[in-house]
């Protein structure tokens, strides 16, 4: 194996697709930088991604922790049937998953989607034609996806350059797209750090406002160094950042916002799962039971903070019933005024040649299962509106 593919190539099952394809990026980087952006020729070779590739080799050799996955075995074989056996073969083979590029419409991407088409990337959504969009309330989000288990590499943090893309799960776009911010509309996200739907929603649309708040410290200053790598200067006074407990701003802004993202903490699947060690995952385990009271009262949070007639999104990276549909069912039997909404029928059947879809019972909100070729998820998402 070359220097290079051993650089970047996190998938040793799929190294010659990975070799073949980060040689191309490089060469794609190389000739539309040498024109445009000289910051872009330097990204495939720098130090930092070489230890981001290290990074993401130990990843994929941590080990399963058995505790969390007894657990998991336990609770979705009864809660998800059969669905869980194929997320289950997805969850415990990092090299099958998948990377989704959000590109920054702030940023110069001249050539950029071209380079990804030529690689085999495709558009997560159907691309809208240049003439209809000037109609159109919000601009179309633009992430490119690959059937394959590609990784581009991290663009490394350098001030006053914006960077041009931001890796993610594809279906982490699921509760910004069900947001449907318009352009000047007051947007709370609530648990925002590291900010990967932050700058979706900003992606979407110009709101009025971007309030992003965070109570963990270290992920606070992640934050702000997120926005300040993607958002440029000329934007930056519509965002607000904050550091403080997201329980405590429905009752200190009541009815501020239009719109409010509650991604909320919880057992994310795929990280619990590769636990360093035993105790730790014990440990994550007792919290968890915890974990739908402070999701309760932050979806509560989120509700007094959105005006009458507002739209709350609730989302979780989990598959867990009781921190997904369980949360939401609360909620909706103890606040008043709160009704139900269902996702956009025409966004939901619009991914649904990536994304795959549980079947709910009870059918509140919409859970995206990683599936073989479909890897995308876990992602649980549901709608509330504020009525009074
Ligand atoms: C799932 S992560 C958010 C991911 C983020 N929305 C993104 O897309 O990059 C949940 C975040 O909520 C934060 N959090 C936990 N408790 C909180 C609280 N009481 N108020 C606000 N944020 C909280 C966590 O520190 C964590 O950063």
């Amino acid at each position: 194996m070359s220097m290079f593919s051993r650089k970047f190539c996190c998938s040793e099952s799929f190294s010659s697709i990975s070799i073949l394809f980060l040689k191309s990026f490089k060469c794609f980087l190389l000739s539309s930088s040498q024109r445009h952006c000289v910051r872009t020729v330097t990204l495939p070779v720098s130090a930092h991604n070489t230890k981001l590739a290290a990074k993401c080799k130990s990843k994929h050799q941590r080990q399963v922790c058995k505790s969390v996955l007894q657990h998991f075995d336990a609770q979705y074989s009864e809660e998800l049937g059969e669905q869980w056996q194929s997320a289950r073969d997805v969850l415990l083979n990092p090299h099958l998953w998948q990377y989704g590029v959000l590109l920054n419409r702030f940023s110069d991407l001249t050539n950029l989607q071209q380079g990804l088409t030529a690689l085999g990337y495709t558009s997560l959504l159907p691309q809208v034609h240049p003439e209809s969009q000037s109609h159109r309330a919000h601009v179309p989000l633009q992430c490119f996806i690959h059937r394959d288990p590609v990784r581009l590499p991290n663009q490394g943090h350098h001030p006053g350059w914006l960077k041009q893309y931001y890796l993610l799960n594809a279906a982490s776009l699921l509760p910004v797209l069900s947001l449907d911010v318009r352009e000047g509309e007051k947007v709370l996200d609530l648990c925002a750090a590291p900010g990967g739907k932050s700058l979706a929603i900003l992606q979407t649309a110009t709101p009025g406002l971007l309030h992003c708040n965070e109570v963990n410290e270290h992920r606070h200053s992640w934050l702000l160094k997120t926005l300040e790598s993607y958002v440029p200067p000329t934007l930056r006074h519509l965002l607000s950042v904050t550091h403080l407990d997201g329980r405590s701003i429905g009752s200190t802004q009541p009815g501020v916002y239009d719109k409010v993202l509650v991604d909320t903490p919880c057992s994310n699947d795929r990280s619990w799962l590769y636990t360093p060690d035993i105790h730790q995952g014990e440990m994550w385990l007792k919290e968890k039971a915890q974990l739908p009271f402070l999701q309760k009262e932050l979806l509560c949070s989120a509700l007094a903070a959105v005006r009458p007639g507002g739209l709350v999104v609730y989302s979780t990276c989990t598959m867990s019933l009781a921190e997904n549909q369980s949360v939401v069912e609360a909620v909706l039997a103890s606040y008043q005024g709160v009704e139900l909404l269902d996702l956009e029928h025409k966004l939901i059947d619009s991914l649904s040649d990536n994304f795959n879809y549980a079947n709910l019972h009870p059918s509140v909100g919409q859970l995206v299962i990683p599936q073989k070729g479909k890897t995308w998820g876990p992602m649980y998402v549901s709608r509330l509106k504020r009525i009074y």
